[in-house]
């Protein structure tokens, strides 16, 4: 049986103690400082090598896991991340009457922070989340909206970070990302304008991430020295690139649009073919779950340049740093 954890990590000694982040929340990327965002990948990378290490730091600490929509890897991640550090999760399913629908959102956190130490919410609406930011007094973590991933994009880093060496190497590093331009993307757009590398986007036309974010994303990439480009052409995208990344054409919420998507997207497929364009030895990655013969080919995510299960992998210990950074720097509000 092969081992679970990876053998092949960089060298990282155990942190002594969490790291004090600016933000109380983490809705978004945008929320961490560039120094945050490099403290949390370098967490992570030290609670993967020793995770032993790390096991009291959420001793007794709770944490809410409300979910609109289905999940694997964010609940299974979150859950484990807390038992992992000595704490432990308590899940709300609320797949079958959305958040705010039998009670206020806001009644939903005045509750919960007086039982629990944090709350991880999937919600379909960004707005339902901030929501509960606001109303809080302890920490909100997105475990994925409609608009924004954050979560999965620390993880990517973690993984890219492996993968490349540090973020030193990383500078010059073209990641490419084909499809839809969604929640996935927009966390991943962020994160590559804060580490400052290059990051080149084909979506059909119609299908383009946020133009604000993309603005805002182009102006922070430029201040750290990497640079973003989006357009329509896969073979401008994948040129050089380091990495392909791709998701699924219909996001949960917009299965309804699927067969529209599929004809939209069909020259977006990540085929051998859009491989062999970029660099030599670039890796395929995707957050999952994905659709074989869709948005990737069976013979590029089954190949050996696929790395989605370190990134599915690396979830965990991205959200472990996470939990450590917010959940240690408050305590649970008491009526
Ligand atoms: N990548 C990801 O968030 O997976 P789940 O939808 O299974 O949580
Ligand atoms: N874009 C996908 C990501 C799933 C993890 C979705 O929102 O369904």
């Amino acid at each position: 049986m092969p081992t679970r954890r990876n053998p092949a990590l960089p060298a990282a000694a155990p942190a002594a103690a969490p790291p004090r982040l600016q933000a109380n929340d983490f809705l978004d990327i945008t929320d961490l400082s560039r120094d945050d965002f490099f403290l949390l990948l370098e967490l992570a990378a030290a609670m993967k090598a020793n995770p032993g290490a790390y096991r009291k730091w959420l001793a007794g600490r709770g944490l809410a896991m409300i979910f609109e929509k289905p999940s694997l890897r964010t609940r299974v991640t979150f859950d484990v991340a807390m038992q992992e550090m000595g704490g432990y999760a308590v899940f709300l399913d609320f797949t079958e009457s959305p958040l705010g629908e039998r009670e206020d959102i806001v009644d939903v956190a005045r509750n919960l922070e007086l039982w629990l130490d944090g709350i991880v919410a999937r919600t379909f609406e960004h707005a339902s989340i901030q929501l509960l930011a606001d109303a809080a007094r302890v920490p909100v973590i997105n475990g994925l909206s409609d608009l924004s991933h954050p979560c999965q994009a620390l993880a990517d880093f973690l993984t890219l970070r492996e993968l490349a060496g540090d973020f030193r190497q990383l500078r010059k590093f073209k990641l490419a990302y084909i499809g839809d331009g969604n929640n996935t993307l927009h966390s991943l757009l962020q994160a590559a304008a804060l580490a400052g590398i290059d990051c080149s986007i084909a979506t059909p036309p119609g299908y383009e991430p946020d133009p604000a974010i993309v603005a805002a994303c182009q102006k922070t990439a430029r201040q750290h020295g990497g640079q973003i480009k989006v357009g329509h052409s896969v073979a401008a995208a994948a040129r050089g690139a380091r990495a392909i990344y791709t998701d699924t054409w219909a996001s949960m919420g917009r299965e309804a649009e699927a067969t529209q998507r599929a004809r939209d997207f069909a020259a977006y497929q990540v085929t051998p073919a859009v491989m062999a364009m970029a660099r030599p030895g670039a890796w395929f990655m995707h957050c999952l779950p994905a659709h074989r013969g869709q948005e990737v080919a069976v013979e590029v995510i089954d190949s050996p340049a696929s790395v989605v299960y370190r990134q599915a992998e690396n979830r965990l210990h991205a959200q472990k740093a996470v939990l450590a950074g917010l959940l240690l720097a408050h305590t649970r509000a008491r009526a």
